[in-house]
């Protein structure tokens, strides 16, 4: 009895914490612990807009904490049309800084943002002043879009490049800002989270 008891209680506590963080609600639960860039409390994910939370890479973020569209390039002109229309009129069309600061070296305010886990927290529940969260504007998969381009940005020696695997730091190229411009398809590819993905 007492056994029965002590479980059912022990349940509640693991739902009230599953509550409390805000990962009732979603398909796939998250199995790392979102928390805001300033403040530490947890991140209320049910905030975010119900499009764009199922998508393979929402759901692989929420696992493990990474990007899969970092250096993705079917999904780069896409995630540039993100970064130009929400976040270069602060950050600068290359991420050099502005009224925001620099984002494409490996200096950062907040040292977390050099993981996708620190990144996507800053991008969805913000930072301090002008900096407000983003899940008013953007879905969870457009976020990711979002921060593939801030790393993309990144023009430094790729050996700081932390944030990329092994392999895709070997093969990356610091930013070149005359590369060519690449228009983003009018439909978003089912690789990047479009209608199929
Ligand atoms: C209205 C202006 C504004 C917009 C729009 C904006 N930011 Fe910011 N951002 C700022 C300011 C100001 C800061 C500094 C906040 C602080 O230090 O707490 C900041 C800080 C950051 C940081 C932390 C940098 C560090 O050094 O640790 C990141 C990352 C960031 N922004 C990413 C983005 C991304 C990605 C977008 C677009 C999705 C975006 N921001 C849109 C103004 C903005």
């Amino acid at each position: 009895m007492t056994k029965t008891i002590f479980t059912k209680k022990a349940a509640a506590l693991l739902l009230a914490g599953a509550l409390g963080a805000g990962l009732v609600g979603f398909g796939a639960r998250a199995a790392i612990m979102l928390t805001n860039t300033v403040t530490g409390q947890p991140l209320d994910l049910s905030e975010a807009p119900e499009e764009g939370r199922d998508t393979e890479a929402v759901k692989t973020f929420l696992e493990t904490g990474k990007n899969i569209y970092n250096e993705k390039a079917v999904c780069l002109p896409k995630a540039h049309e993100i970064y130009l229309s929400m976040c270069s009129g602060c950050h600068g069309h290359y991420g050099e800084g502005k009224i925001g600061p620099g984002l494409n070296d490996s200096y950062w305010t907040y040292p977390k943002n050099e993981t996708d886990q620190g990144l996507f927290e800053t991008v969805f529940g913000g930072a301090n002043g002008q900096m407000g969260p983003m899940y008013g504007a953007l879905n969870m998969n457009e976020m990711l879009l979002a921060m593939a381009w801030v790393r993309h940005l990144y023009k430094d020696d790729p050996k700081g490049a932390v944030w990329l695997t092994d392999e895709q730091r070997s093969a990356f190229k610091p930013f070149d800002a005359n590369a060519k411009h690449v228009e983003a398809a009018e439909e978003l590819p089912d690789a990047c989270g479009g209608p199929a993905g």
